[in-house]
């Protein structure tokens, strides 16, 4: 399914929706060049999982964990070097676990993603304008 999107409120709020419709074990992986928008796309998610707090990316810490209607998990794997960075501070329980996970860049660590995940990728396109983002889920 490709979604265009004209503007950062477009994003937010397709990822809001798309929220709406997650379910317990769910898991999202979002690709796509730095500031094409994964971090927006996670702030409407997290919107949509009924999340009040504050979304920042979780760059350093590679994890970071809210409460919503369901635990949410928001990754930034961008700065793994190495995937045994992610069994180290426990992937495979939030993985594996009941509440919906969300992975900004997961390419880096595709082979560790479940093949029940849903992929996201994001994408410009300059010549449909400065904020046009095509938004693929596979
Ligand atoms: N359609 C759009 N969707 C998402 N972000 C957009 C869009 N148009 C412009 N932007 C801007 O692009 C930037 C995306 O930043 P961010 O979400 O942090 O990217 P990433 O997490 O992919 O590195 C923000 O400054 C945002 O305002
Ligand atoms: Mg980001």
């Amino acid at each position: 399914m490709i979604k265009e999107v004209f503007s950062e409120e477009e994003t937010f709020g397709f990822a809001k929706k798309m929220a709406e419709n997650a379910n317990k074990g769910g898991i999202y992986c979002l690709c796509g060049d730095l500031g094409v928008g994964k971090t927006v796309f996670t702030k409407g998610f997290a919107k949509g999982l009924g999340i009040a707090e504050h979304i920042t990316s979780p760059t350093f810490t590679i994890v970071n964990e809210y409460e919503g209607k369901m635990p949410f998990y928001h990754f930034d794997v961008y700065r793994i070097s190495d995937i045994e960075e992610m069994y180290d501070i426990g992937f495979e329980e939030y993985i594996f676990g009941d509440g919906v996970c969300l992975i900004e860049w997961a390419d880096l660590i595709k082979e560790l993603i479940p093949e029940n995940a849903v992929w996201i990728n994001i994408e410009k396109d300059l010549e449909k304008g400065f904020d046009y983002r095509k938004i693929e889920v596979k």
